[in-house]
């Protein structure tokens, strides 16, 4: 009895993995923040970056590594930091972010081009 309901449990969490993994196939309305028509503004594409990659480990009461990038005032502020851009682009000199995962070189370029134009809000 107990076997069946394990593979029960993982099948569940396997789907559940593909749900995230397609999120925005799943989800044609769910913005992609590499879509060209969307300007390299905090509001049109970074903030769907940080909060599908780093808000849930950045942001609340206590946050990791004590970074917050849950607004834009809090990005913008730590993107000043040299360590951003790196830990990104899993660069040596930072942390590796996401931990165990890269995000897409086109969402790479885009956070770039943010940080180049002066992290426009709007
Ligand atoms: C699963 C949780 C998790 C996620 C998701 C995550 N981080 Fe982190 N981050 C951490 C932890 C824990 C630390 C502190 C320990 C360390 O530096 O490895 C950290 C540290 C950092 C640092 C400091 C690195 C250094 O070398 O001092 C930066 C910058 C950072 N994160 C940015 C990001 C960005 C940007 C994203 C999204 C692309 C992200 N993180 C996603 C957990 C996470």
């Amino acid at each position: 009895m107990k076997a069946p309901f394990l593979i029960l449990c993982l099948l569940a969490l396997s789907f559940q993995a593909c749900y995230y993994d397609k999120l925005n196939e799943l989800h044609p309305n769910n913005p992609d923040p590499c879509d060209t028509t969307l300007a390299a503004t905090f509001d049109q594409s970074i903030v769907l970056i940080m909060k599908d990659n780093c808000v849930s480990c950045h942001s609340g009461s206590n946050p990791s590594g004590g970074i917050l990038l849950g607004t834009y005032q809090q990005v913008a502020d730590y993107s000043t930091n040299p360590k951003f851009l790196k830990s990104i682009r899993h660069e040596s000199g930072a942390s590796a972010m996401p931990p165990n995962s890269k995000i897409r070189d086109c969402e790479i370029n885009k956070i770039d081009l943010w940080i180049q134009n002066g992290v426009p809000e709007k």
